[in-house]
């Protein structure tokens, strides 16, 4: 058997080592289906993510040798380190993906134990290894026995209100040989409604001996500064606050050293990384998908921008690349 990564105790407030691999800056883009494509992770490592973590795949797709579900996990040698995350109910199926996603250039493994969507918990997979602690730990275990890469395991606070699931797992996911976890400060109840509390992040900081990722409501640069200081976690988790705009990282990682914060709001250089985008995801995922994604993400990219009704009711009606493009250097040209 290959040895394991040692297990590192240098991890303090920014400091972030997964396993032996140094995570520089510690800013992570969380993973989210939908978004989180080769195309986006790419521009966001640029930008100056550390990590970036691809949208949740099905191990019991892989089991089947879904081709789709291949196509989805890919990743490229320039945006690594990269991590890919699995979804699974049983430790029996997450061992057997773990060899696919190793096989796709994953550096480091992610277990999803946070999502609340129906399809997901009605596999047991998702937020239901919380609500089946023993067997969350088994399948995060099995997947630290098959795998020759660090393993880390992405968790919410617990079911409901009050439920602190997540303390109690900790340590255990610890001792089962994960290299870190990753807390979204909600519990699964409130999905994303409310504020996510950060003192639960604090608390399992305390609790374990690997790194903690911090996650939840952080969307200005400041907001990465203070979840380091008022938590001590080794890292912060970086999820809808970057979409449509990947270039926040760069502006987290100034403030995180205590630097000016540079302001990125030029109509033509936004336009211009998400025209990148999706000449990116058109190569990746077909010209078809690409443009009916990016309808979508171009709400995103236009927040706040002069004259962006214009230019997403030009939008609804593209169906390729070349008038994607066009409609974007006419809403550009229009300024
Ligand atoms: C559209 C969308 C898709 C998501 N997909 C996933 C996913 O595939 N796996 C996962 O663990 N979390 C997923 N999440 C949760 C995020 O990773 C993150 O935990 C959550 O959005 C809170 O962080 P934020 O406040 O920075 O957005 C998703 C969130 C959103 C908004």
């Amino acid at each position: 058997m290959t040895p394991k990564p040692p297990t590192d105790t240098s991890h303090g407030a920014g400091n972030l080592t997964i396993g032996g691999i140094t995570i520089d800056p510690p800013l992570v883009l969380g993973p989210m289906a939908g978004h989180t494509s080769l195309a986006f992770r790419l521009l966001c490592r640029r930008a100056g993510a550390g990590l970036c973590v691809g949208e949740m795949i099905s191990a019991k797709a892989l089991e089947f040798d879904n081709a789709k579900t291949h196509c989805l996990m890919r990743t490229c040698p320039q945006e690594r380190p990269v991590a890919v995350q699995l979804f699974g109910g049983s430790p029996d199926v997450l061992y057997n993906a773990v060899s696919a996603a190793e096989a796709a250039g994953a550096d480091i493994i992610d277990l999803n134990m946070g999502c609340c969507v129906p399809k997901v918990r009605s596999g047991g997979a998702g937020i239901e290894l919380m609500a089946d602690p023993e067997r969350g730990i088994a399948c995060a275990r099995a997947m630290v026995e098959a795998a020759h890469v660090p393993v880390t395991v992405k968790l919410r606070t617990g079911l409901d209100p009050g439920d602190e699931t997540y303390l109690w797992m900790g340590p255990h996911l610890e001792q089962a040989g994960v290299s870190a976890l990753c807390l979204h400060a909600r519990n699964a109840a409130d999905r994303m409604r409310g504020q996510a509390d950060w003192s639960h992040i604090g608390r399992l900081v305390d609790a374990v001996g690997i790194p903690v990722i911090g996650n939840g409501d952080v969307v200005a640069p400041e907001d990465a500064v203070r979840m380091l200081e008022q938590t001590g976690c080794a890292g912060v988790m970086v999820g809808r606050g970057a979409i449509g705009r990947p270039w926040v990282f760069m502006q987290m990682a100034a403030a995180m050293r205590g630097e000016p914060v540079a302001q990125f709001r030029d109509p033509a250089a936004i336009m211009g990384l998400a025209l990148c985008h999706a000449q990116m995801l058109a190569l990746h995922l077909g010209e078809r998908t690409a443009v009916h994604q990016m309808r979508g993400e171009m709400a995103h990219y236009s927040r706040g921008l002069p004259g962006a009704a214009r230019l997403r009711q030009a939008l609804q009606v593209v169906g390729s690349l070349a008038q994607l493009s066009r409609a974007i250097e006419d809403y550009v040209g229009s300024l």
